[in-house]
């Protein structure tokens, strides 16, 4: 794992758009993995403006997104695929055809998780993958655990995450139960995963995932096992290493 700690947010999603940036001048048909919440928004902030400045053409990008909640479709203003819309598609050149979000209204949940998983590996796997962690420790909604989940999955999210997740709904019970996510081994496949954590409320989670022994109790441990692992922290985050 490779551990930096920066200032502030806004200095981590220039860090974070920066690596982003510099996956798409490479390869400009990569495929990227996306993640939601309130961490990511600088990056994708400061990609657009990348993206308006003339730094990269997102025109041969595909991406595919971690996550979403069963029960709420598309246009649905707390689905993810509106939050991606929101917070980067509709600010970049990114073509609809190439954008991939779970359904979170198929009628076979079980189904829409293994196409998603094929749909991954068709495309040649995910080159650069973003990532939070939930206060549990979670990556995607890979909640803490017996065992790691190998693929794409439909889980019961935690009280720990419906907890964390209310400021985005009228009331915690407007929180959707269950979620469609991509699973650990579908993350551990990215040829490159950035994770970014900041705030004191993440510094526990912080320090099992990089100090603790690997253990699906703290699925994000998982990551000190991925080749190419770069963590972002800001000094609250990283306050308890
Ligand atoms: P947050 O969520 O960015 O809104 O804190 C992160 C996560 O739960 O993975």
């Amino acid at each position: 794992m490779n551990v930096r700690i920066y200032k502030d947010a806004k200095t981590i999603g220039t860090a974070a758009a920066t690596l982003f940036t510099a996956c798409v001048i490479e390869k400009p048909d990569c495929v990227l993995g996306l993640a939601t919440g309130s961490t990511p928004i600088p990056t994708y902030e400061k990609m657009a403006e990348l993206y308006r400045d003339g730094v990269v053409d997102y025109a041969g990008v595909t991406t595919y997104n971690l996550d979403e909640y069963v029960g709420l479709d598309h246009g649905h203003d707390q689905s993810y695929y509106y939050f991606m819309q929101e917070n980067l598609f509709r600010h970049i050149n990114v073509k609809e055809e190439n954008v991939h979000v779970l359904s979170g209204i198929a009628p076979d949940p079980e189904q829409e998780c293994s196409e998603y998983e094929r749909a991954i590996e068709a495309a040649g796997g995910i080159d650069l993958q973003i990532l939070g962690i939930g206060r549990n420790g979670h990556i995607a909604f890979n909640e803490p655990a017996d065992s790691f989940a190998p693929a794409t999955h439909v889980v019961e999210l935690t009280e720990s995450t419906i907890d964390a997740n209310k400021r985005f709904f009228a009331s915690a019970d407007d929180v959707p139960r269950r979620a469609l996510t991509t699973g650990i081994g579908t993350i551990m496949k990215a040829r490159a995963i950035v994770l970014i954590a900041t705030g004191a409320d993440k510094a526990e989670a912080v320090r099992a995932m990089v100090k603790e022994p690997v253990s699906p109790r703290c699925p994000a441990s998982i990551l000190q096992f991925h080749p190419n692992a770069t963590i972002l922290l800001d000094e609250a985050a990283a306050s308890l290493l």
